[in-house]
Protein backbone atom coordinates (compact mmCIF):
# COMPACT_ATOMS: atom_id res chain seq x y z
CA UNK A 1 0.00 0.00 0.00
CA UNK A 2 0.73 3.41 -0.88
CA UNK A 3 1.01 5.02 3.31
CA UNK A 4 1.74 8.48 4.61
CA UNK A 5 2.30 8.64 8.16
CA UNK A 6 1.52 12.55 9.22
CA UNK A 7 2.86 13.31 12.65
CA UNK A 8 5.92 11.01 12.47
CA UNK A 9 6.91 11.19 16.17
CA UNK A 10 7.01 8.82 19.08
CA UNK A 11 4.10 6.29 17.75
CA UNK A 12 4.21 7.39 13.90
CA UNK A 13 8.04 6.66 13.56
CA UNK A 14 7.01 3.21 15.07
CA UNK A 15 4.60 2.55 12.68
CA UNK A 16 6.52 4.09 10.02
CA UNK A 17 9.01 1.61 10.32
CA UNK A 18 7.20 -1.61 11.19
CA UNK A 19 5.03 -0.89 7.77
CA UNK A 20 8.04 0.06 5.60
CA UNK A 21 9.27 -3.68 6.95
CA UNK A 22 6.09 -5.03 5.82
CA UNK A 23 6.63 -4.08 2.34
CA UNK A 24 4.69 -0.99 1.83
CA UNK A 25 5.49 2.24 0.39
CA UNK A 26 6.16 4.59 3.24
CA UNK A 27 6.58 7.81 3.17
CA UNK A 28 6.32 10.78 6.24
CA UNK A 29 4.44 14.28 6.17
CA UNK A 30 6.24 15.97 9.54
CA UNK A 31 6.59 19.72 10.17
CA UNK A 32 10.11 19.99 9.23
CA UNK A 33 10.58 20.95 5.29
CA UNK A 34 13.68 18.51 4.76
CA UNK A 35 12.63 16.32 1.94
CA UNK A 36 13.57 12.95 3.55
CA UNK A 37 14.06 11.99 7.01
CA UNK A 38 16.32 9.11 8.61
CA UNK A 39 14.27 7.05 11.21
CA UNK A 40 16.24 4.35 12.88
CA UNK A 41 13.87 2.04 14.98
CA UNK A 42 16.00 0.15 18.01
CA UNK A 43 19.11 -1.42 16.76
CA UNK A 44 17.95 -1.44 13.30
CA UNK A 45 19.71 -0.01 9.67
CA UNK A 46 18.22 3.42 9.57
CA UNK A 47 15.42 4.30 7.09
CA UNK A 48 15.06 6.65 4.57
CA UNK A 49 11.34 8.07 4.26
CA UNK A 50 10.32 10.51 1.62
CA UNK A 51 8.70 13.74 3.78
CA UNK A 52 5.96 16.22 2.73
CA UNK A 53 6.24 14.56 -0.78
CA UNK A 54 2.45 16.11 -2.51
CA UNK A 55 2.47 13.28 -4.75
CA UNK A 56 2.82 10.61 -2.44
CA UNK A 57 0.08 12.26 -0.14
CA UNK A 58 -2.02 13.02 -3.32
CA UNK A 59 -2.03 8.85 -4.17
CA UNK A 60 -1.91 7.70 -0.68
CA UNK A 61 -4.19 4.59 0.15
CA UNK A 62 -4.07 5.23 3.62
CA UNK A 63 -2.82 8.51 5.61
CA UNK A 64 -2.08 7.39 9.24
CA UNK A 65 -2.46 10.29 11.74
CA UNK A 66 -0.30 10.07 14.69
CA UNK A 67 -0.48 13.71 15.80
CA UNK A 68 -1.34 14.54 19.15
CA UNK A 69 -5.07 15.12 19.62
CA UNK A 70 -4.62 18.88 19.93
CA UNK A 71 -2.65 18.98 16.17
CA UNK A 72 -5.63 16.96 14.22
CA UNK A 73 -7.76 19.29 13.20
CA UNK A 74 -5.28 22.05 12.15
CA UNK A 75 -3.13 19.98 10.15
CA UNK A 76 -5.67 18.02 8.33
CA UNK A 77 -7.35 21.44 7.58
CA UNK A 78 -4.61 22.67 6.29
CA UNK A 79 -3.88 19.03 4.22
CA UNK A 80 -7.80 18.67 3.05
CA UNK A 81 -6.83 20.26 -0.54
CA UNK A 82 -4.34 17.35 -0.76
CA UNK A 83 -5.88 14.00 0.16
CA UNK A 84 -7.92 12.10 -2.32
CA UNK A 85 -11.23 11.30 -1.15
CA UNK A 86 -10.51 8.10 -1.44
CA UNK A 87 -7.30 7.55 0.81
CA UNK A 88 -8.22 6.01 4.16
CA UNK A 89 -7.55 8.59 7.35
CA UNK A 90 -6.60 6.38 10.38
CA UNK A 91 -6.27 8.35 13.54
CA UNK A 92 -4.27 6.77 16.14
CA UNK A 93 -3.76 9.43 19.48
CA UNK A 94 -5.05 9.28 23.16
CA UNK A 95 -8.48 11.00 23.70
CA UNK A 96 -11.97 11.09 22.29
CA UNK A 97 -13.38 14.25 20.17
CA UNK A 98 -11.39 14.00 16.83
CA UNK A 99 -13.07 11.96 14.72
CA UNK A 100 -16.57 14.28 15.37
CA UNK A 101 -14.44 17.31 13.27
CA UNK A 102 -12.42 15.05 10.96
CA UNK A 103 -15.63 13.17 9.49
CA UNK A 104 -16.82 16.66 9.49
CA UNK A 105 -14.02 17.65 7.87
CA UNK A 106 -13.36 14.70 5.33
CA UNK A 107 -16.58 14.07 4.40
CA UNK A 108 -16.08 11.36 1.44
CA UNK A 109 -12.95 9.85 3.58
CA UNK A 110 -13.47 6.19 5.08
CA UNK A 111 -12.50 7.25 8.58
CA UNK A 112 -10.95 4.77 10.94
CA UNK A 113 -9.62 4.66 14.85
CA UNK A 114 -7.30 3.09 16.38
CA UNK A 115 -5.98 2.79 19.45
CA UNK A 116 -2.57 1.12 20.58
CA UNK A 117 -0.97 -0.04 24.31
CA UNK A 118 2.70 -0.35 22.06
CA UNK A 119 5.17 2.02 24.17
CA UNK A 120 7.48 4.13 21.84
CA UNK A 121 9.94 6.57 22.63
CA UNK A 122 11.51 9.01 20.59
CA UNK A 123 15.72 9.04 21.82
CA UNK A 124 15.86 11.87 19.62
CA UNK A 125 14.27 12.85 15.94
CA UNK A 126 15.74 10.20 14.39
CA UNK A 127 15.95 7.50 16.07
CA UNK A 128 12.73 5.77 18.00
CA UNK A 129 12.88 3.09 21.14
CA UNK A 130 10.18 0.19 20.87
CA UNK A 131 9.95 0.04 24.39
CA UNK A 132 6.49 -2.06 25.16
CA UNK A 133 4.86 -4.58 23.45
CA UNK A 134 0.97 -3.79 23.18
CA UNK A 135 -2.20 -4.24 21.31
CA UNK A 136 -4.05 -2.28 18.71
CA UNK A 137 -7.29 -1.94 17.98
CA UNK A 138 -9.09 -0.65 14.60
CA UNK A 139 -12.48 -0.07 13.59
CA UNK A 140 -14.83 1.81 11.29
CA UNK A 141 -16.35 5.79 12.81
CA UNK A 142 -18.16 6.35 9.49
CA UNK A 143 -20.11 3.42 6.85
CA UNK A 144 -17.02 3.91 4.89
CA UNK A 145 -14.50 3.32 7.25
CA UNK A 146 -16.73 0.35 8.71
CA UNK A 147 -16.06 -1.40 5.21
CA UNK A 148 -11.84 -1.37 6.02
CA UNK A 149 -11.98 -4.57 7.92
CA UNK A 150 -8.93 -5.12 5.81
CA UNK A 151 -6.67 -2.58 7.24
CA UNK A 152 -6.55 -4.79 10.58
CA UNK A 153 -4.17 -7.62 8.90
CA UNK A 154 -1.84 -4.63 7.15
CA UNK A 155 -1.74 -3.24 10.45
CA UNK A 156 -1.04 -7.23 11.98
CA UNK A 157 1.63 -8.08 9.05
CA UNK A 158 3.29 -4.95 10.24
CA UNK A 159 3.31 -5.03 14.17
CA UNK A 160 0.85 -7.59 15.80
CA UNK A 161 -1.32 -7.98 17.99
CA UNK A 162 -4.28 -6.25 15.90
CA UNK A 163 -7.86 -6.72 16.04
CA UNK A 164 -10.96 -4.94 13.92
CA UNK A 165 -13.40 -3.99 16.28
CA UNK A 166 -16.86 -3.08 15.06
CA UNK A 167 -17.58 -1.22 18.39
CA UNK A 168 -14.42 1.16 18.53
CA UNK A 169 -16.09 3.79 20.36
CA UNK A 170 -16.55 1.06 23.51
CA UNK A 171 -12.65 0.33 23.35
CA UNK A 172 -11.89 4.47 22.87
CA UNK A 173 -14.01 4.74 25.97
CA UNK A 174 -12.68 2.01 27.98
CA UNK A 175 -9.50 4.09 27.29
CA UNK A 176 -10.80 7.47 28.06
CA UNK A 177 -12.22 6.33 31.46
CA UNK A 178 -8.47 4.90 32.50
CA UNK A 179 -7.08 8.02 30.87
CA UNK A 180 -9.49 10.24 33.07
CA UNK A 181 -8.22 8.20 36.10
CA UNK A 182 -4.68 8.10 35.71
CA UNK A 183 -3.50 10.93 34.00
CA UNK A 184 -4.54 14.44 35.51
CA UNK A 185 -3.99 13.24 38.64
CA UNK A 186 -0.39 11.89 37.95
CA UNK A 187 0.19 14.99 36.14
CA UNK A 188 -0.82 17.09 38.83
CA UNK A 189 1.32 15.57 41.56
CA UNK A 190 4.41 14.81 38.95
CA UNK A 191 3.98 11.21 40.14
CA UNK A 192 4.28 7.96 38.01
CA UNK A 193 1.17 6.00 37.54
CA UNK A 194 2.36 3.16 40.14
CA UNK A 195 1.72 6.11 43.10
CA UNK A 196 -1.77 5.81 42.44
CA UNK A 197 -2.50 2.76 44.39
CA UNK A 198 -1.31 5.20 47.73
CA UNK A 199 -4.48 5.42 49.93
CA UNK A 200 -4.42 9.03 49.41
CA UNK A 201 -5.51 9.26 46.11
CA UNK A 202 -8.23 6.40 46.65
CA UNK A 203 -11.16 8.80 47.29
CA UNK A 204 -10.55 11.00 44.16
CA UNK A 205 -10.16 7.76 41.52
CA UNK A 206 -13.54 6.70 43.11
CA UNK A 207 -15.28 9.33 42.65
CA UNK A 208 -13.35 10.36 38.58
CA UNK A 209 -14.39 6.99 37.71
CA UNK A 210 -18.16 7.03 39.34
CA UNK A 211 -19.01 10.12 37.10
CA UNK A 212 -17.29 8.71 34.31
CA UNK A 213 -19.78 5.24 35.07
CA UNK A 214 -22.41 7.65 34.63
CA UNK A 215 -21.13 8.90 31.16
CA UNK A 216 -20.39 6.01 29.54
CA UNK A 217 -24.09 4.40 30.56
CA UNK A 218 -25.57 7.53 29.17
CA UNK A 219 -23.45 7.04 25.88
CA UNK A 220 -25.40 3.20 25.88
CA UNK A 221 -22.07 1.60 26.98
CA UNK A 222 -22.49 -1.34 29.13
CA UNK A 223 -20.12 -0.80 32.20
CA UNK A 224 -20.23 -0.46 35.44
CA UNK A 225 -18.06 1.12 38.69
CA UNK A 226 -16.49 -2.40 39.89
CA UNK A 227 -15.60 -3.04 36.21
CA UNK A 228 -13.87 0.34 35.74
CA UNK A 229 -12.31 0.24 38.61
CA UNK A 230 -10.67 -2.82 38.03
CA UNK A 231 -9.57 -1.65 34.95
CA UNK A 232 -7.91 1.12 36.62
CA UNK A 233 -6.06 -0.70 39.21
CA UNK A 234 -4.74 -3.19 36.78
CA UNK A 235 -3.48 -0.35 34.63
CA UNK A 236 -2.09 1.21 37.78
CA UNK A 237 -0.43 -2.19 38.63
CA UNK A 238 1.08 -2.86 35.12
CA UNK A 239 2.56 0.64 34.67
CA UNK A 240 3.62 1.39 38.20
CA UNK A 241 7.06 2.91 36.74
CA UNK A 242 5.32 4.51 34.04
CA UNK A 243 5.11 8.04 33.59
CA UNK A 244 1.82 9.16 31.85
CA UNK A 245 1.46 11.11 28.87
CA UNK A 246 0.16 13.85 30.89
CA UNK A 247 2.29 13.96 33.05
CA UNK A 248 5.20 13.99 30.54
CA UNK A 249 3.58 16.98 28.99
CA UNK A 250 3.20 18.63 32.05
CA UNK A 251 6.97 18.72 33.44
CA UNK A 252 8.21 19.62 29.60
CA UNK A 253 5.26 22.43 29.45
CA UNK A 254 3.75 21.02 26.43
CA UNK A 255 0.19 21.40 25.57
CA UNK A 256 -1.12 18.63 27.08
CA UNK A 257 -4.47 16.02 25.97
CA UNK A 258 -6.86 17.26 28.47
CA UNK A 259 -9.59 18.93 25.82
CA UNK A 260 -9.28 15.65 24.33
CA UNK A 261 -9.66 13.35 27.69
CA UNK A 262 -11.52 14.88 30.71
CA UNK A 263 -12.40 17.74 28.81
CA UNK A 264 -14.72 15.31 25.86
CA UNK A 265 -15.87 13.39 28.95
CA UNK A 266 -17.24 16.77 30.42
CA UNK A 267 -18.33 18.27 27.15
CA UNK A 268 -20.33 14.47 26.81
CA UNK A 269 -21.50 15.08 30.50
CA UNK A 270 -23.01 18.40 30.16
CA UNK A 271 -24.94 17.02 27.28
CA UNK A 272 -26.74 14.22 28.87
CA UNK A 273 -27.43 16.47 31.95
CA UNK A 274 -24.61 14.50 34.51
CA UNK A 275 -22.48 16.40 37.05
CA UNK A 276 -18.60 15.97 37.12
CA UNK A 277 -17.64 18.21 39.59
CA UNK A 278 -14.30 16.10 40.81
CA UNK A 279 -13.63 15.50 36.85
CA UNK A 280 -14.26 19.23 36.43
CA UNK A 281 -11.81 19.89 39.66
CA UNK A 282 -8.95 17.61 37.54
CA UNK A 283 -9.09 19.74 34.32
CA UNK A 284 -9.41 23.15 35.81
CA UNK A 285 -6.19 21.73 37.71
CA UNK A 286 -4.28 21.32 34.39
CA UNK A 287 -5.66 24.01 32.87
CA UNK A 288 -4.44 26.32 34.83
CA UNK A 289 -0.79 25.11 35.10
CA UNK A 290 -1.11 25.35 31.29
CA UNK A 291 -2.17 28.88 31.51
CA UNK A 292 0.76 29.70 34.05
CA UNK A 293 3.45 29.04 31.33
CA UNK A 294 2.01 31.87 29.14
N1 LIG B 1 4.45 7.28 22.54
C1 LIG B 1 3.72 6.26 22.97
O1 LIG B 1 4.26 5.28 23.52
C2 LIG B 1 2.23 6.24 22.76
C3 LIG B 1 1.54 5.03 23.00
C4 LIG B 1 0.17 4.99 22.77
C5 LIG B 1 -0.51 6.13 22.36
N2 LIG B 1 0.19 7.28 22.16
C6 LIG B 1 -0.56 8.45 21.72
O2 LIG B 1 -0.20 8.68 20.36
C7 LIG B 1 -0.27 10.09 20.10
C8 LIG B 1 1.09 10.56 19.57
O3 LIG B 1 2.01 10.39 20.63
P1 LIG B 1 3.58 10.49 20.44
O4 LIG B 1 4.19 10.03 21.72
O5 LIG B 1 4.00 9.84 19.19
O6 LIG B 1 3.73 12.08 20.34
P2 LIG B 1 4.85 12.92 19.57
O7 LIG B 1 6.16 12.20 19.66
O8 LIG B 1 4.76 14.32 20.06
O9 LIG B 1 4.36 12.85 18.06
C9 LIG B 1 3.54 13.81 17.45
C10 LIG B 1 4.31 14.30 16.23
O10 LIG B 1 3.45 15.13 15.45
C11 LIG B 1 4.26 16.17 14.94
N3 LIG B 1 3.40 17.28 14.50
C12 LIG B 1 2.76 18.21 15.24
N4 LIG B 1 2.05 19.04 14.45
C13 LIG B 1 2.25 18.62 13.18
C14 LIG B 1 1.79 19.06 11.92
N5 LIG B 1 0.98 20.10 11.80
N6 LIG B 1 2.20 18.40 10.81
C15 LIG B 1 3.03 17.34 10.90
N7 LIG B 1 3.50 16.87 12.08
C16 LIG B 1 3.13 17.52 13.20
C17 LIG B 1 5.18 16.54 16.09
O11 LIG B 1 6.26 17.27 15.56
P3 LIG B 1 7.46 17.83 16.47
O12 LIG B 1 8.34 16.65 16.71
O13 LIG B 1 8.07 18.86 15.59
O14 LIG B 1 6.82 18.36 17.71
C18 LIG B 1 5.54 15.14 16.60
O15 LIG B 1 6.66 14.63 15.90
C19 LIG B 1 -0.68 10.75 21.42
O16 LIG B 1 -2.06 10.88 21.47
C20 LIG B 1 -0.24 9.73 22.44
O17 LIG B 1 -0.98 9.87 23.65
C21 LIG B 1 1.54 7.37 22.34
Amino acid sequence: MNIVVLGPGAIGSLWASYLHHAGHSVSLWSRHTESTISIQRDEHAPIQFGNRSKHALEHADLLLVTLKAPQVEDALSELKPLINKDTVVTLMHNGMGTAEVVSELLIDNPLVLATTTHGAYRKSSHHVLHTGLGKTELGGYNSTGKRCEFLAEVFQHALPQVVWNPSILDALWNKLAINCAINPLTAMHRVANGELAQSQYQDTLQSVINEVTLVMQAEGIDTNSEMLSQSVAQVIQATAKNLSSMQQDIVHQRQSEIDFITGYLIEKAQQHKIATPVNRSLYDAIKNIEQGWN
